[in-house]
């Protein structure tokens, strides 16, 4: 089974990637920032997934609480005061692990060279501040997988995806650190939108349907960015197949002083060998019979 070490903001999208992840990954580690919500929140959603999940004793780390450099940027709009929209889950009993989600990463991928896939799925201040405390984490890692980008279009505003814009110092580190980049942008992620079909097949599995349907359902709702997306849960199903994607090397370029631009990833498709091999086209149908099988097993295990 494909090991991972989650960096997360959960998040409406990012619970529904966890919840994908807990079925069919081993979960080596969760590491929380600051982004959708407060750091404070992220980690108390993460926590409440943990137990709601049943994921044991998988190490919960929080990390940084905000960008690198810049003031905080925050998504309630999009995910609503608590961070999970209309989804209330216990809250956790047991707490957060002590330490930096940044010495977490390095001491995990150290642990195991070449065996862990890194996914970020929020602003990539913890993976930046891993890499400058300890550049070798680019050769530990088997790979790293974001969601964040994008080379058509934003939606935090129309250069920037959210996760990128939320932190762009640390994201331009991460792409120049000197791995190849998994990019899930919002080209692919727009793609994956939750329909009244695939809401329908979320019912009906048991208690995991609480936390689905009035996830997707409030990120149907609110989101504004063209539709119900679950961009989180794209990066996660890379990890499970990579086939459901289409992918292409280049060059990306964060935009950190733009007045308008910043946080763009600025891609250039003309290089034969990048920084990054960014998805381009999502097999859509493919992707859904994947995550909604996926929570059907976890289901079963769940009860
Ligand atoms: C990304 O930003 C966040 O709001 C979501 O959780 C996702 O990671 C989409 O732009
Ligand atoms: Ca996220």
């Amino acid at each position: 089974m494909t090991r991972v070490l989650i960096d997360c903001d959960p998040g409406i999208d990012d619970a529904l990637a966890l919840a994908l992840a807990a079925s069919r990954l081993e979960i080596v580690g969760i590491t929380t920032v600051g982004g959708n919500v407060d750091l404070s929140l992220t980690t108390a959603n993460a926590l409440a997934l943990r137990e709601f999940l049943d994921l044991g004793d998988v190490p919960v780390t929080p990390g940084a609480a905000g960008a690198l450099m810049r003031k905080t940027v925050r998504a309630p709009h999009v995910h609503g005061d608590t961070g999970l929209g209309d989804v209330v889950l216990p809250p956790a009993v047991r707490p957060a692990s002590q330490g930096h989600a940044a010495d977490f990463i390095i001491e995990t991928l150290a642990a195991s060279p070449g065996e862990i896939t890194l996914i970020a799925i929020g602003p990539l201040t913890n993976v930046a501040l891993a890499v400058l405390r300890e550049p070798r984490v680019v050769e530990w890692a088997k790979q790293l997988i974001i969601m964040g980008g994008s080379f058509t279009r934003g939606n935090h505003n129309p250069a920037a995806e959210f996760n990128i814009l939320a932190d762009p110092e640390a994201a331009s580190i991460v792409f120049d650190a000197g791995w190849q980049v998994h990019m899930m942008g919002l080209d692919v992620t727009l793609t994956a939108l939750v329909t009244s079909e695939v809401l329908d097949r979320m019912r009906g599995l048991g208690r995991l349907s609480d936390l689905l349907v009035p996830a997707a359902q409030y990120y149907g709702v609110i989101s504004a960015d063209g539709g119900p997306a679950i961009h989180d849960a794209v990066a996660v199903a890379y990890a499970l197949d990579p086939t459901l994607v289409t992918s292409v090397p280049a060059r990306v370029d964060v935009e950190t002083k733009g007045a308008y631009t910043s946080g763009m990833t600025v891609t250039d498709f003309r290089v034969s060998q990048g920084n990054a091999q960014v998805a381009t086209v999502l097999d859509v149908k493919r992707f859904w019979d994947l995550v909604i099988g996926a929570y059907e097993e976890l289901a079963r295990r769940l009860g």
